[in-house]
């Protein structure tokens, strides 16, 4: 399974091509809308929230709610497409009154993006160098969470620290793995202690008001994972090196740990692994969950952990000292409409890159044509690996 995504943050609408999907799979709009809105949500958020109201529509793949094994397309509208036609327009000249972005924003891609396509207006990168372009992803996403609810496997994420303010946590991963998604979506930081969130709001006002950003950590967690997904025959097929790239290709995430992966490489073996058992109903079992759902490239069938830091918010009020790539002169940065912080929507973005990585590991594993047949391979692995641990 795979997606091709395509649009820009103020042309009409985004859309996502997702193949190889199995047949069979029930999809329903109303989940992947939910994910959509959690997405547009979090205290910090800019204005163009306001104007989104973010929604899909299926145009190929699906017939009464269920897949065909043929392709998915996804789009969803951009409302502010409207106060853009003219600026954004696919054909003829550009306006008269057209005015060019010149002072590229530290932090983004503006500049390497001009240098690098040949450039003289900044919007041409920034338009697809913005995180609008996460919502298609979240979309697109939605067709691997519907196929791993249908196999047991449930996601969630929930922020952990905003600009130093941080949750206090006795043990996280079994913190982590325990924690109730409503509870956290109930905050508006996605974050699942209330004092912590009033602290974090304050957190963010504060930046708000002198002009700046903020970022923060957050931990996705996901249960019901079967073991021995990925593999260690070769590199590519470790899946923490493709869960790692799949959650570093989201806009701002600069760090990713497994586990207690940074904490680990401070203590001696006995403290960093996770010793094997095993249960007589259940199989093989670990009494901790350090290494976070993953050994030799594959999950271990506990729950997988993964922390990601993501950086400020490259736009800012109070902008930085740039250069103007027309006049060659010190400029003050653009100051488009913007977040102020983006941790808790960032969270929901890494679900669903986690998400797609996990369903296209289940299909290589399991088969892919339909979902009977996976089923029913996942039910002869299930029994096989029973076997094996009598
Ligand atoms: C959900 C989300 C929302 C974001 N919102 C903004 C924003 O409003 N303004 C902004 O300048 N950057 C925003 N970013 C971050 C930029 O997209 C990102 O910093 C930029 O593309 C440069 O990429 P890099 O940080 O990976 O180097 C957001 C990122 C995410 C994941």
């Amino acid at each position: 399974m795979q997606y091709v995504s395509a649009g820009e943050s103020h042309g009409p609408a985004l859309t996502a091509i997702v193949s190889g999907v199995p047949a069979g799979l029930t999809i329903s709009e109303k989940n992947i809308n939910s994910d959509l809105a959690r997405r547009q949500g979090g205290y910090g958020r800019g204005g163009r929230q306001k104007i989104e109201k973010d929604r899909v529509q299926i145009l190929s793949g699906v017939r009464f709610g269920k897949t065909l094994g043929t392709p998915v397309t996804l789009m969803i509208q951009n409302d502010d497409w409207v106060n853009w036609t003219d600026r954004m327009a696919v054909f003829g000249d550009a306006p008269q009154d057209l005015v060019r972005e010149v002072t590229p924003r530290p932090g983004h891609a503006d500049l390497l993006g001009v240098l690098k396509n040949d450039m003289d207006d900044c919007r041409n990168i920034l338009e697809r160098s913005s995180a609008r372009e996460t919502a298609i992803r979240v979309a697109a996403s939605g067709i691997a969470r519907e196929f791993l609810a249908e196999v047991g496997v449930g996601i969630y994420s929930y922020v952990n620290c905003i600009g130093g303010v941080t949750l206090d946590e006795e043990d996280p991963i079994r913190d982590a793995a325990d924690y109730r998604p409503l509870a956290i979506e109930m905050s508006e930081l996605r974050c699942p202690d209330e004092a912590t969130t009033e602290a974090m709001k304050a957190r963010i006002d504060e930046a708000r008001e002198s002009g700046q950003s903020l970022g923060g950590t957050f931990r996705v967690v996901v249960n019901g994972l079967l073991p021995t997904l990925g593999g260690f025959e070769e590199s590519r097929e470790r899946l923490t090196s493709k869960l790692g790239g799949a959650v570093f290709s989201i806009p701002a995430i600069k760090g990713v740990e497994f586990g207690i992966g940074f904490q680990n490489a401070k203590v001696m073996g006995r403290e960093a692994h996770d010793e094997i058992y095993l249960d007589k109903k259940k199989g093989f079992l670990r009494s901790t969950n350090r290494a976070g759902g993953l050994e030799g490239g594959m999950t271990t069938g506990m729950p997988l952990v993964i922390t990601a830091a993501m950086k400020p918010i490259p736009t800012q009020i109070d902008p930085l000292n740039t250069v103007n790539i027309d006049t060659l002169e010190v400029a003050k940065a653009s100051t488009e409409r913007s977040d102020v912080c983006a941790v808790p929507a960032a969270a929901v973005v890494a679900e669903a890159e986690v998400a797609f990585v996990l369903a296209q590991a289940y299909l290589d594993k399991f088969g892919g044509d339909n979902m009977t047949d996976i089923k029913a391979n996942i039910e002869a692995f299930k029994k096989r690996i029973k076997t094996m641990s009598r």
